[in-house]
């Protein structure tokens, strides 16, 4: 089955309402009448509702940065996946590596962050990946099983297939240093790997997984040619709408 190639802005903590609907707005106009490349963009909570009138009946699917695993309650301060599907939520980002280094997440928490999304019937973007010290200490391999399969457990292999992967090395996000694409490609290959053990060979090679991490117009090409990179998850570039479309369209 071949993977559709999956582009997403991830506009972190930026924006405004008014910025936010602008840029709606702007990324609509620039990858209109693309067809072969599924692109959605994940906005800030407050946003949702806005810019999924902007994004309504076009090629843009809208995401959001995080979400909280119960349904509803004394939870001050949370979101549910029942709020974001009812303001248009198609994807929603799961364990970001900033979510994990600044707020606490676990693999725990992205489990069951997961199976609540996947419940309501929206599609996680999974995010994993190893920091600098856990490359160099050769500890790279470990520390990618171990995130998925905390993140995949007790998930069915249908439910599987509705999960992208993010594959952001730590190192990579929002330094500018890129991950190579060999480098990207060959962490893949090893995410796939796991995946078949978990699963299936089958399944592991229908899995859409993206690459993130200081993905730009420039280098973009390149790394959406390796055959184990089926998409982006974009940060700084996605917060405009010519270089997020540099890399929607690359040239
Ligand atoms: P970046 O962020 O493109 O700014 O490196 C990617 C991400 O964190 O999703």
């Amino acid at each position: 089955m071949a993977r559709r190639t999956f582009i997403a802005g991830n506009w972190k903590m930026n924006t405004t309402l008014d910025e936010a609907v602008a840029l709606a707005g702007g990324v609509v106009e620039a990858v209109k009448g693309v067809s072969d490349v599924e692109v959605a963009i994940c906005v800030p909570y407050i946003s949702l509702q806005a810019v999924s009138q902007v994004i309504k009946g076009t090629n843009v699917k809208l995401g959001a940065q995080d979400v909280h695993w119960e349904a509803s309650g004394a939870y001050t301060g949370k979101i549910s996946t029942s709020m974001l599907k009812s303001v248009g939520v198609t994807y929603v980002i799961i364990g970001h590596s900033e979510q994990r280094q600044y707020f606490g997440e676990t693999d725990e928490s992205v489990n069951k962050k997961t199976k609540a999304t996947l419940a309501t019937g929206l599609l996680p973007i999974l995010c994993i990946g190893e920091t600098l010290a856990e490359r160099e200490g050769g500890k790279m391999d470990s520390v990618l099983e171990t995130q998925l399969r905390g993140g995949y457990a007790g998930i069915s292999k249908e439910d599987a297939l509705k999960i992208t992967i993010a594959y952001e090395p730590v190192w990579a996000i929002g330094t500018g240093k890129t991950a190579t694409s060999q480098q990207a490609n060959d962490a893949h290959v090893f995410i796939r790997k796991v995946l078949a053990s978990i699963y299936d060979e089958q399944t592991a090679q229908a899995i859409v997984i993206q690459y993130g991490g200081s993905m730009k117009p420039d280098n973009a090409k390149e790394l959406l040619a390796q055959p184990d990179v089926d998409g982006g998850l974009i940060g700084g570039a996605a917060l405009k709408a010519d270089s997020f479309k540099g890399i929607v369209i690359p040239n």
